[in-house]
C-alpha cells in the first residue's frame, strides 16, 4: 500500500489519489481540524495533509463567493422587475397626463367646463404619479424614460367612458396591483407606496369619469382638489385624504 513520500506513513492513513479526488470536488466536504457550520472536524490525519487542507479552503472560500454572487443575482433580477414596472408606470402616467390634457381642451370646445375642469385635475393628478414614479427610478440608478404618443381625441361622452373603462380601470384593477406586489415582494418600500397612491387615485378617476359621463350637461369649470402627494383627486375637499393634508386646487 502507498504512503506519503518522506513520512514513513503507510496504509489507512493515506488517502487514495481517487478519494482526495473525489472529497476535493465538493463545497461540502468537511475540513480535518476546522469548523464548518459550527462543527468542529478534527485532524485526525498528519500535518502531511496540509496542501490538502488549503486546497479545501480555497475551494471552499471560491464555493461561499459564488453561492453569494447567486443571492446578489437574484436580488438584481428582483429589482429589475420592480424597476421594469415603474418604468412602465411612468411611461402610462406620462401619456395620461398629455392625452387628459387633450380630452380638457375638447370637453372646454363642447362646452363641458365641467369635465374640461376634471381633466385637468387628472392631469395633474398623473403627473405627480409620473415625478412619484421617476423619484423612485432614480433611487435605483436608472433615469425615467417614456415615449409619448399624440392621443386620439374623439367626442367628449367617448372621451369619459374610454378614460374610464380601458385606463382607470385596468390601472386599478390589474396593473397597479401586480406591480405593488412586486415591489413588495423584492422589499421596494418605495415603490409600493408610489404605485398604491397611484391605484387609490385610479380608483378615484374612474368614478369621476363615470359620473360625468351618466351626467353629462353643458356646463362652466368648476374647481376640483388634487392632493399633492399622491394626486387622489377630490370634487369636494377632504383634506384627511390627503397624505400630508397638501393639496392644490384646479379649475
Ligand atoms: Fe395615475
Ligand atoms: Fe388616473
Amino acid at each position: 500500500m502507498p504512503g506519503f513520500p518522506n513520512t514513513g506513513v503507510v496504509g489507512p492513513a493515506v488517502l487514495s489519489r481517487e478519494k482526495r479526488r473525489a472529497e476535493s470536488t465538493s463545497c461540502f466536504t468537511s475540513i480535518p481540524g476546522t469548523v464548518v457550520a459550527g462543527v468542529w472536524f478534527p485532524n485526525t490525519r498528519r500535518k502531511d495533509d496540509t496542501m490538502i487542507v488549503r486546497r479545501r479552503l480555497v475551494f471552499a472560500v471560491l464555493c461561499g463567493a459564488a453561492v453569494l454572487l447567486a443571492g446578489t443575482s437574484q436580488a438584481s433580477a428582483a429589482s429589475d422587475a420592480t424597476l421594469k414596472n415603474l418604468q412602465a408606470a411612468f411611461n402610462g402616467e406620462s401619456n395620461a397626463r398629455v392625452k387628459y390634457l387633450a380630452f380638457a381642451k375638447k370637453a372646454d370646445q363642447e362646452g363641458f367646463g365641467e369635465v374640461g375642469s376634471l381633466f385637468r385635475a387628472a392631469a395633474r393628478a398623473e403627473e405627480i404619479h409620473r415625478e412619484n414614479h421617476a423619484a423612485v427610478i432614480r433611487k435605483l440608478g436608472a433615469e425615467p424614460t417614456a415615449k409619448i404618443e399624440k392621443p386620439v381625441v374623439e367626442t367628449t361622452r367617448a372621451n369619459l367612458v374610454k378614460s374610464a373603462g380601458l385606463g382607470e380601470a385596468y390601472e386599478r384593477d390589474t396593473m397597479y396591483p401586480a406591480y405593488i406586489k412586486q415591489a413588495l415582494a423584492d422589499g421596494n418600500k418605495d415603490a409600493a407606496q408610489s404605485f398604491q397612491y397611484a391605484q387609490e387615485t385610479e380608483a378615484e378617476h374612474f368614478k369621476l369619469f363615470e359620473a360625468a359621463a351618466a351626467d353629462l350637461k353643458k356646463s362652466a369649470a368648476r374647481d376640483y382638489y388634487v392632493c399633492t402627494v399622491s394626486g387622489y383627486t377630490m370634487a369636494k375637499l377632504d383634506r384627511a385624504k390627503c397624505p400630508g393634508g397638501t393639496y392644490e386646487t384646479v379649475k
